[in-house]
């Protein structure tokens, strides 16, 4: 390899021959020995080396070949040294980061290396994390660098306290490396808390041939009605107001009215869903506010979330009893997929007040919440609450989405890591290349030819170098595919040839 050009700011072209073999997303070491300072590029693209000239030669060639009948002579086999030339390629690189003479790494360039004297080689993984000292206790092993003897890791020190984005288009992998981190995470001692849409991530607690998987006894699936239900006085006057208020669209005037009851019934200590149904029949209202209290209260039953009176051997779901219990870390599985969207809505109110609560007051530990598709359920005020204010609270946000346009820009500013999956939609493209923390054209040309189940890792886990990861698959029970008619129907007959 050599260096052609540099075309723009931080951009260099070098000249590959055949014998040069790399692939999008590496990255290469230029060593400018005379100088001996060293720059590190990765290549963003690959293209033929094309003038106006070299396409009339291969023309006039194919030309001539097509219409001669008697084999050409070429005793100095000067025919080779063209279809060398022919099969040269560029490598568009970007300029990420330089190296002095005293081994100093710093992303200023102000130097440009020598056409003449230059090494360039490829850097393998291992060099470029000893080179920004990208290590760490908890390791997440996520597979490899697209190279098979290198494997890829990033650690799970460095998504704490972090807001992270897996985005990437349907069927890209999204979920499946999501399960990769949760895994880790729980196995690290971990509180995750997942809110669920496809109920999939249940899958976590069994291997693939049915057996239980190794954390088994560390993920709890809760869903509305089976294990997912509070009883009122745990929830709190705070967060079943917020509930009434934020889900359940409930007025002020009746919002007023229904604290009034329920001051009442907790003075007479007989907070529970029962009493809180006869108080709203005979409370001393006018109509129409009755009528909002009682409607809400109809949601609040049909919703599965609540238990009655509470007893010593059913007191609801408390979240400071089971990271107590499960101290050696726990995925709190939140299956949404079967709820309506309004209890999504209650649900996702009444665990964020309470858990915010609980963190405020040191009760439990920090959390880590993956939500899929958020912006199905979770009003768009709380995407910034859960970043900014909750972030401080002790909640780290993942959230994964096929939609990035539906992530608003105030996110993506504060976004830290990104794992970015295929894209080939122009919109969303261009959308993921303008809020992403690389550059426009990296991703762009990158993320576009991405092949199914790689993504790019963007952010502070590979310390701002992008990285190119092939995710591993798992031995973990894979649930939430796509159902499929076809599929279906050729299984009950029988047959085998659609898989
Ligand atoms: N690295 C991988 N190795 C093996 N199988 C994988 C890998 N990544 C994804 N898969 C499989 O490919 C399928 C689609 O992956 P996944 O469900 O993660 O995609 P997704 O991006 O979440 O899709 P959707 O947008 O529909 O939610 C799943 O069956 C999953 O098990
Ligand atoms: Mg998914």
């Amino acid at each position: 390899m050599k260096i052609l050009y540099k075309n723009s700011i931080d951009e260099l072209i070098l000249l590959a021959m055949e014998s040069d073999i790399a692939r999008k997303g590496d990255y290469l070491l230029i060593h400018d020995e005379k100088i001996n300072k060293k720059m590190i590029v990765q290549i963003y693209n690959e293209e033929y080396l094309s003038s106006q000239s070299l396409i009339e030669d291969i023309v006039k060639d194919e030309v001539v070949v097509a219409s001669s009948v008697e084999n050409l002579h070429d005793p100095l086999d000067i025919g080779k040294l063209s279809r060398m030339i022919r099969d040269a390629r560029l490598f568009r690189t970007k300029i990420r980061a330089s190296i002095d003479s005293e081994s100093k790494f710093s992303n200023e360039i102000t130097w440009l290396p020598s056409r003449v004297d230059s090494k360039i080689n490829r850097m393998r993984i291992s060099e470029i994390n000893n080179l920004v000292k990208r290590t760490g206790i908890y390791s997440i092993h996520l597979g490899n660098s697209g190279w098979d003897d290198e494997q890829f890791e990033i650690f799970a020190d460095d998504l704490d306290g972090k807001l992270n984005i897996v985005t990437g288009k349907k069927e890209s992998g999204k979920s499946h490396l999501t399960k990769l981190l949760i895994k880790a995470l729980v196995e690290y001692g971990a509180f995750v808390i997942v809110m669920d849409l496809n109920n999939e991530y249940g899958g976590l607690a069994w291997n693939r041939d049915g057996t239980q998987s190794a954390l088994h006894k560390q993920i709890t699936i809760l869903e509305p009605g089976d294990g997912l239900g509070f009883s009122l006085d745990y929830c709190g006057k705070a967060a079943i107001s917020s509930m009434l208020k934020n889900a359940l669209d409930m007025p002020a005037a009746s919002l007023r009215e229904f604290i009034r009851i329920w001051d009442w019934l907790e003075n007479k200590n007989t907070l529970d869903i029962e009493a809180l149904g006869n108080a709203i029949n005979t409370w001393n209202t006018n109509e129409l506010v009755r009528d909002a209290l009682i409607s809400r209260y109809h949601s609040i039953c049909s919703s599965g979330l609540f238990v009655g009176t509470p007893t010593v051997n059913h007191e609801g779901l408390r979240f400071e009893s089971l990271t107590a219990r499960k101290n050696q870390g726990l995925a709190l599985i939140l299956n949404m997929g079967k709820a309506m969207p309004v209890v999504r809505r209650m649900i996702v109110e009444l665990v964020l007040t309470k858990v915010v609560e609980l963190l405020g007051r040191d009760i439990i530990p920090p959390i880590f919440l993956f939500a899929e598709e958020a912006h199905l359920y979770v009003r768009d005020t709380y995407w910034e609450d859960i970043i900014t204010r909750m972030r401080h609270f002790g909640i780290y946000a993942t959230f994964i989405t096929n939609q990035p346009d539906a992530i608003s820009d105030g996110i993506y500013r504060q976004v830290d890591n990104i794992f970015l999956f295929n894209f080939t939609n122009d919109t969303d493209l261009d959308k993921i290349s303008k809020v992403s923390l690389a550059d426009s054209d990296t991703v762009k040309s990158i993320v576009r030819t991405l092949p199914q189940r790689q993504c790019l890792v963007i952010g502070k886990v590979v310390r701002d170098l992008p990285m190119v990861a092939k995710i591993t698959s798992s031995n973990l029970m894979a649930l939430g595919q796509t159902k499929t008619f076809f599929k279906a129907k050729a299984s009950v007959q029988g047959i085998s040839s659609i898989t």
